[in-house]
């Protein structure tokens, strides 16, 4: 079997990658280690940026997006017990954020590929990648056949990496090639799904003395709220109940008052970490998305990142098949890279913001408060929260 892109990943980092190159007419194969029903369960972010938005319309899958989301032009900022509202689009000359869950972008994307009449190769096992220095890379990978396993060769130009954070991808980098950049934090986040209306028509970001909480949605009908939580915790620890008690501690007396609670669809814990590895390419083998690097949730960046990888690996493709022009493909990783640790920078200081930490000497918690005051009340602060939240254009200061 031969190809012109392999894609790992069948994320909506591999996803949206395919239906870029077959809207350029260049052919690529996506194979995932996890069934399609294992892909859409997982619930992630819901916030994407305009940048997002317009790479789903210039995909071709923006319509379902432009119909159910919902665009917010800012968003709250709740400590010692009072609410401040961030005017996003005031802020920042008319920019917005829509809010969309990552599983339904995943659906549209899926969607498109069945339409088109592309498939995916689902619930591959033992994918490995080889040969990505030279020029004659190559995946095997095997699938469930009629007699057991059935094995495959796919030859190809490239190999797109978008097979996250627990991916063969970067794994299969020799060591001395690649530098990791890690940092995790001593808390996690427990967050749960309720078809409950939404506290507010924004999302609201709360540090208290309980930790921090959000309050954030799918729809008018489902809401998606966190709380920060002990990694030791796990969530069948966590009754419904319990859960509500707790957001409703940690929120003010209005929306405490206005909380609509109801059984959970969905209640998982996530650990909140920082990653970066560099560079994002060796040779003919490009990682794109969590296969490259992880943020932490505050801010919801991590979906937005893996769109912008995926725009600049996208161009870099067409321009190598179209204008037989390496420029894209030399400055891929630094391009990403660029953006990439803006966003770590970004969500990094989010967390530090709101979260509660660990603190005995309690410096960190007093410097905390004078920067939540500050912010509030001053608009150079409050602008840069702004911009880094609706997200920065793609060509950001490129030289
Ligand atoms: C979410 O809706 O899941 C969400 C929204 C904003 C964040 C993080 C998560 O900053």
């Amino acid at each position: 079997m031969r190809t012109q892109v392999a894609i790992i990943g069948a994320g909506p980092a591999g996803l949206l990658l395919g239906q870029l190159l077959f809207k350029a007419g260049i052919d690529a194969v996506i194979i995932e280690r996890h069934s399609a029903e294992y892909v859409l369960g997982r619930v992630r972010a819901g916030v994407l940026e305009q940048v997002c938005v317009d790479l789903l319309d210039e995909a071709g899958v923006g319509a379902r997006m432009h119909k159910d989301g919902l665009v917010h032009g800012g968003f709250e900022m709740l400590f010692k017990g009072q609410r401040h509202r961030i005017d996003m689009r005031q802020l920042t000359g008319g920019k917005t954020v829509m809010v969309y869950g990552q599983t339904e972008v995943t659906h549209d994307l899926m969607d498109a590929r069945t339409a088109q009449g592309l498939s995916t190769i689902y619930s591959a096992s033992n994918v490995s990648v080889h040969d990505f220095d030279g020029h004659k890379p190559f995946v095997r990978y095997e699938t469930d056949g009629p007699n057991g396993k059935q094995q495959h060769e796919l030859q190809c130009d490239f190999i797109a990496g978008c097979d996250g954070f627990h991916g063969v991808c970067r794994a299969s980098v020799p060591p001395g090639a690649i530098a990791h950049y890690d940092k995790v934090y001593p808390f996690g986040w427990l967050g749960i799904l309720a078809d409950v209306p939404p506290v507010s028509h924004e999302l609201i970001y709360a540090n208290t003395e309980r930790g921090f909480a959000l309050c954030s949605m799918r729809s008018t009908t489902r809401s998606r709220y966190y709380v920060q939580c002990d990694l030791s915790d796990k969530p069948e620890q966590w009754t419904d109940e319990a859960f509500w008690q707790e957001l409703r501690l940690r929120l003010d007396p209005a929306a405490r008052e206005r909380l609509v609670t109801g059984p959970s669809i969905e209640k998982s814990i996530a650990p909140l970490r920082s990653f970066v590895a560099e560079p994002m390419r060796f040779g003919c083998l490009f990682l794109a998305g969590d296969a490259a690097h992880i943020v932490p949730p505050t801010g919801a960046k991590g979906l937005n990142l893996a769109a912008s990888d995926v725009k600049y690996l996208s161009s870099a493709l067409i321009e190598h098949y179209r204008d037989h022009s390496q420029a894209g493909i030399d400055s891929y990783s630094d391009r990403c890279l660029r953006r990439v640790w803006k966003a770590e920078r970004f969500s990094w200081w989010f967390t530090s913001l709101m979260h509660r930490f660990p603190d005995t000497a309690g410096f960190g918690q007093k410097v905390q408060e004078a920067e939540l005051d500050y912010l509030i009340h001053s608009h150079a602060a409050s602008t840069s929260l702004a911009e880094n939240y609706v997200g920065l254009p793609l060509d950001f200061a490129e030289p």
